[in-house]
């Protein structure tokens, strides 16, 4: 979600007028688009706009913060860095290119809501890929998850006109994008707000424009990802067969106090219709552990249910207090070297898993979007395959933002390795 807001906002600025510097150093204006959701990224803003500093005093550089601890701590966060030039917070972007031309030195801040769905002009966003665009189907989130700090940054979900959502992926398609991913807080929960038509019938609709060969969403809560929406992924050919579903724990006990709305039972029902519907589904999750009280046993249930699932990748966090979230009311009793202990174990479990699975795929040929070069070697292309899976391979012509067919070669536990194959023998 962060980085298509940058990408929106990166397209508002060259829209009015400015260019793109290749370094901080040699800018006029930085903007720095930040996360609140754990206590780690926010204390990372804080380091970068101290090594920022210098420059202001150099040379004037324009310095604002946007985002979610921009709008977390609004005009608070002047008490910290008093030099901030703008604090904006994430619906309020659209704002940004009227204070820029004017290149004021009055301090500006803009962090009030509004309920309604507001459009940006889509021939505005600056897009890393030529390939693979996001598109946003909704903004905020209505859980409150008690350890969760978005729907305080965020505000609550509003949800983009259908009619919007196409109009943006059709000329998507038109520009030769071949991927497009649904972003939202919680994009289970979308309703077109003229037609009351849900996210199953969104899917439906993006499936019918050519030339997209590939469709993703991000991010289902497992509360409401009803039987329907697995039935729509199913029969939408073009949405991979992929899904992201945080648990965040194995324990129902945890889950509750985590205010998530669903058992591990139901979750689990959940993941057994869509491999009945998908055999070849690649399933992730997100994971916390040490929320507070979480019991020797409880966390065990986590990685019982890990071992169970066995998810082609996740992503795992050390429970970290919020701001005015209702865990942050509890004690954080979990010391922190038993949270670490804690981490360690999940990630070393999931290591053994994802290996295990990768190794089952070498000899297949998949077909992949090509997306760049791998960061470890510049003569090794990069792509990912329909279940997400990071495919690193060697390739005798440019493929750049093209699909072509891998054959699989080798694999690590967090990526797959290949070459260049001419005929699939094996096709998703
Ligand atoms: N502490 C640790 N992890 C968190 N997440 C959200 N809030 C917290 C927190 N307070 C994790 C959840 C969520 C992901 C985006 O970040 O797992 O799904
Ligand atoms: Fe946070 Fe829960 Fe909303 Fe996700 S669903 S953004 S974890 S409050």
């Amino acid at each position: 979600m962060n980085t298509s807001d940058s990408e929106h906002i990166a397209g508002m600025l060259l829209a009015s007028g400015l260019t793109a510097s290749p370094t901080p150093e040699e800018s006029d204006l930085i903007i720095v688009n930040t996360c609140a959701v754990r206590e780690k990224s926010e204390e990372k803003l804080y380091s970068l706009l101290g090594r920022l500093e210098s420059l202001k005093e150099k040379k004037g550089t324009i310095i604002g913060v946007v985002g979610c601890v921009a709008q977390l701590h609004r005009s608070k966060l002047w008490d910290k860095k008093p030099s901030l030039d703008f604090i904006i917070g994430p619906d309020n972007y659209g704002k940004i290119s009227q204070i820029i031309p004017s290149q004021t030195r009055k301090k500006v801040l803009f962090t009030e809501w509004s309920p309604e769905w507001r459009d940006q002009p889509v021939q505005q966003i600056k897009r890393d890929s030529k390939v693979s665009a996001y598109i946003t189907i909704m903004e905020g989130c209505n859980n409150f998850c008690s350890y969760c700090v978005v729907p305080f940054t965020r505000g609550r979900e509003k949800y983009r006109p259908i009619p919007s959502i196409l109009e943006e992926a059709e000329e998507l398609a038109s520009k030769g994008y071949k991927e497009i991913q649904l972003l939202g807080q919680n994009v289970n929960s979308y309703i077109d707000p003229e037609t009351g038509d849900n996210f199953a019938a969104l899917l439906e609709n993006i499936n019918k424009i050519a030339s997209i060969e590939w469709i993703r969403f991000i991010t289902s809560h497992p509360k409401n990802f009803i039987d329907e929406i697995a039935y729509a992924m199913k029969k939408a050919n073009k949405v991979c067969h992929q899904l992201h579903l945080p648990i965040q724990s194995g324990s129902t006990s945890v889950l509750q106090r985590m205010n998530r709305g669903y058992s591990r039972e139901e979750y689990l029902e959940k993941i057994d219709l869509l491999r009945n519907l998908m055999p070849d589904i690649h399933l992730s999750t997100d994971i916390i552990v040490g929320f507070p009280g979480e019991t020797q046993v409880e966390f065990q249930e986590t990685l019982g249910l890990l071992a169970n699932v066995r998810y082609t990748n996740i992503f795992s966090f050390r429970y970290s207090p919020r701001p005015q979230t209702a865990a942050a009311k509890k004690e954080d009793n979990i010391a922190f070297e038993e949270k670490k202990n804690r981490l360690i174990q999940v990630q070393a479990l999931q290591r053994k898993i994802q290996l295990e699975k990768n190794k089952s795929l070498i000899g297949q040929t998949q077909k992949i979007l090509c997306t760049g070069i791998s960061k470890k070697d510049p003569h090794v292309y990069t792509g990912r395959n329909a279940g997400y899976q990071v495919v690193n391979f060697n390739s005798p012509n440019d493929v750049f933002d093209q699909f072509i067919w891998v054959k699989i070669l080798s694999c690590g536990p967090y990526s797959l390795f290949g070459e260049k194959a001419e005929f699939p023998s094996f096709s998703r």
